[in-house]
């Protein structure tokens, strides 16, 4: 592919610059104590806990079912490409539109969320909302855990992966300690109030998850994340590493260039693949190969960093649109060969009621465009690629996904952000939590026990 080469070069330049950039000591990064992203003029939170449970109204499900109705897919797929190189797949498209009308039931998705304790609470002006779940009485050893989705999921991604690590010898993990897990839905996710206000950034978002635990009166306690729940989850540990015991993530947010030790290691290890320790990583590792990946499947976040208004209206007015753009990367996300196959891949590891619920979750909040907007705020708020200087001498896990689609990252390169104490690979993509629950919860029980 002609744009990859294309690419090389400068990328190599610009990791090159970046990497002597980054020996540059941090400036001082001033991170303020409050915020207000609520409505109208600024007044203190009631911090009561509210009980929630989801309830969406029969109006929104009437009115979903008459648009899948009328849904316009008029466009066939091209004769010689029937696969996912050109998007979603609008063959497939019509299928999942057929089942979403006929076979889906929100109201047996509704209460498989409902099965978890969830409540809200305010913080900077808005309503938070999480799971709380509590291990059985059994286990006398209980240690608090925050885990963050990403986008475009939200905490429904979490279903199957909470209730190991709540009760792991249920589920074969030898454990005498299991884990109270709180998973906040990120504001303007899930049912987490959107922001009113801009600025509602990554560090925003980790300072009020934060605020969240103290709340609810943990002082220390554990971390898990990946996509931006990796990125909020580390901004967290950096910024307040006084309250996180340890780190877990099934993504490192570092790319090529922004530590000059790391991009050392990173290059050899392209060049002389033997001094990497990852057998797998030693037959396919390539740091500027990721540029390239990053401008032939990110052009979605581009768009959201910079006009989430406009790439957000049609997708929050069309629920068929919504679908494509959102379960297309739950296609390529999970494995890049997925691409090539007519229906995408998509149920080699979901089902289509999975994937339908984490859409449903964005129609029935109609926060799709909120979602995005997060997107932006990330690259409006220096501090956080300002922060990406700073190391983590908390004990930082690693669990890396083999089909994860742009971050491999060595652990010769991690190591120079984050004291990482434990590394391993899982057959798995993007979605770890969703995809692979019980290996990414044996990495946590794993990571967590060799600590102590
Ligand atoms: C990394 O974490 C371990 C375990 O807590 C600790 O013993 C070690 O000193 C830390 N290393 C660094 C470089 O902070």
């Amino acid at each position: 592919m002609g744009i990859l080469k294309l690419i090389l070069i400068p990328a190599a330049v610009g990791v090159l610059i970046a990497a002597v950039w980054n020996l540059i000591p941090e400036k001082e990064i001033i991170v303020e104590e409050n915020n207000f992203y609520g409505s109208g003029k600024v007044r203190s939170d009631n911090t009561e806990i509210k009980p929630f449970k989801v309830n969406v109204d029969q109006s929104v499900i009437d009115d979903l079912k008459n648009r899948l109705l009328n849904a316009r897919i008029s466009h066939s797929v091209l004769e010689d490409s029937d696969d996912f190189y050109y998007g979603f797949n609008s063959k497939q498209l019509l299928k999942l539109r057929d089942y979403w009308l006929n076979k889906y039931d929100w109201r047996k998705q509704e209460a498989l969320l409902n099965q978890f304790p969830q409540f809200t609470t305010e913080i900077e002006g808005l309503q938070v909302h999480f799971l709380r779940v509590t291990p059985p009485k059994s286990y006398k050893i209980v240690k608090p855990i925050l885990v963050a989705h990403g986008w475009p999921g939200n905490v429904f991604e979490f279903y199957k992966f909470i209730p190991i690590l709540t009760d792991p010898k249920k589920h074969g993990i030898n454990s005498d300690f299991a884990f109270e897990v709180i998973a906040p839905s990120i504001p303007g996710y899930g049912w987490s109030e959107q922001p009113k206000k801009t600025g509602f950034s990554q560090l925003a978002c980790a300072r009020v998850f934060r605020k969240l635990m103290l709340r609810l009166g943990f002082e220390k306690f554990y971390l898990q994340g990946g996509d931006w729940g990796a990125i909020i989850t580390s901004l967290l540990t950096k910024v307040y590493p006084e309250n996180v015991i340890a780190l877990h993530m099934n993504m490192i947010p570092a790319m090529p260039g922004s530590n000059f030790m790391g991009t050392f290691y990173d290059i050899l290890g392209w060049l002389i693949p033997s001094t990497l320790s990852s057998e797998a990583l030693q037959k396919t590792h390539n740091p500027f190969a990721k540029f390239g990946v990053l401008i032939v499947e990110t052009g979605y976040m581009h768009l959201q960093a910079t006009k989430p208004d406009t790439a957000g209206t049609s997708l929050n007015d069309s629920p068929i649109g919504l679908a494509a753009y959102i379960i297309e990367k739950f296609s390529t996300w999970t494995n890049t060969e997925y691409r090539a196959l007519p229906d995408g891949g998509l149920n080699k590891k979901f089902t289509n009621d999975e994937l339908l619920t984490i859409v449903m979750i964005y129609w029935t909040n109609g926060n799709i465009v909120s979602s995005q907007r997060f997107y932006r705020e990330f690259f409006l708020d220096r501090r956080c690629e300002a922060l990406a200087k700073r190391y983590v001498s908390t004990p930082t896990a690693h669990a890396s996904g083999l089909n994860e689609l742009y971050d491999r990252c060595p652990i010769e390169v991690s190591r120079y952000s984050y004291n990482v104490t434990h590394y391993t690979e899982i057959e798995m993509g993007h979605f770890a939590a969703f995809e692979a629950p019980k290996p990414l919860a044996t990495s946590v029980f794993k990571f967590v026990k060799d600590l102590e």
